[in-house]
């Protein structure tokens, strides 16, 4: 699918994978909508200055918001794209030590992953895919292509990833059936599973890159965190080669993660 003079929205998109998906879309001539939290608003316009896009402010539990970013891509150009990465993690073991109810694992934590990570993508999906089914199909009937982020958790969840691997493992198991739902109307659905990838996601400073060093260990080869870039070639990929549809692909050096 040519993606030249198309609108995009990429959700997460002010860091991380989601703005190397924003620069790369852009640098084939999408039009990107930076659709982020409202306190990444510095950075996302930023980013959408330098690539010719927009910031528009949004939580993608948000549907109203949503429905803005959409509107304002519908503006810059036909809606054909939408990147779905924006995500939180959580770590906290399903029990307690001390045997009290009060320590068992915190369930509005548990439900406010889901209610991101899974939810957030859904909505996004449903929304984004109703526009892009008003837009003239292109050849094939094409209209469309969506890429969710999901994470190697989603397969291999390790000590305390209870919710973030439900979510993950949600975004997995949707990709399928809303591809199929899709179908009628010439959208195509893939997900990406990153592995271990050097981005804010793991804070910044000097402990954190002590523990990103520590991270990569586990990584089959090469042994280092992927780059936001290798991430976002397989996002576009997935976005302009047409006969991807359907599929979940993990792209993580070889990763299997361990308990903990
Ligand atoms: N970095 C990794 O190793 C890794 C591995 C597996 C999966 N992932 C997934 O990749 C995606 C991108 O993560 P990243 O590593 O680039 O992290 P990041 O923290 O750099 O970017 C995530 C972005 O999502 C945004 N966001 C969070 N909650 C939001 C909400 N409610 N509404 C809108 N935006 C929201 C944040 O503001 C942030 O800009 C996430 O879904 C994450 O779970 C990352």
């Amino acid at each position: 699918m040519d993606i030249n003079g198309v609108s995009a929205i990429v959700t997460g998109g002010a860091s991380g994978i989601g703005a190397a998906s924003a620069r790369l879309l852009a640098s084939k001539g999408a039009k990107v909508v930076v659709a982020d939290l409202p306190h990444q608003q510095e950075k996302g316009s930023a980013l959408a200055d330098e690539i010719g896009g927009a910031f528009c402010a949004v939580d993608v539990t948000n549907t109203d918001d949503i429905k803005n970013a959409v509107e304002m891509a519908k503006s810059m150009g036909p809606l054909r794209v939408l990147v779905n990465s924006a995500g939180i993690g959580w770590a906290q073991r399903t029990v307690g030590k001390d045997g009290s109810y009060d320590s068992a694992a915190n369930l509005d934590a548990f439900k406010k992953v889901i209610a991101i990570n899974l939810v957030g993508s859904f909505d996004c999906i449903r929304i984004c895919a109703t526009a892009m089914s008003t837009t003239e199909p292109l050849e094939y009937g094409e209209r469309g292509a969506i890429v969710n982020i999901a994470s190697v958790a989603a397969f291999d969840g390790q000590i305390g990833q209870a919710s973030y691997s439900a979510s993950k493992g949600g975004v997995v198991g949707m990709t399928l059936p809303i591809a199929r739902d899709l179908a009628a109307v010439g959208v195509r659905v893939n997900t990406v599973a990153p592995g271990l990838i050097d981005t804010p996601i793991y804070g910044e400073g000097e402990n954190s890159e002590l523990f990103k060093a520590n991270l990569q260990k586990g990584v089959l080869f090469p042994q280092r965190l992927g780059f936001q870039s290798e991430l976002a070639s397989m996002v576009v990929e997935c976005v302009t080669n047409s006969y991807m549809n359907a599929e979940t692909i993990r792209v993580d050096g070889g990763i299997r993660m361990p308990p903990k």
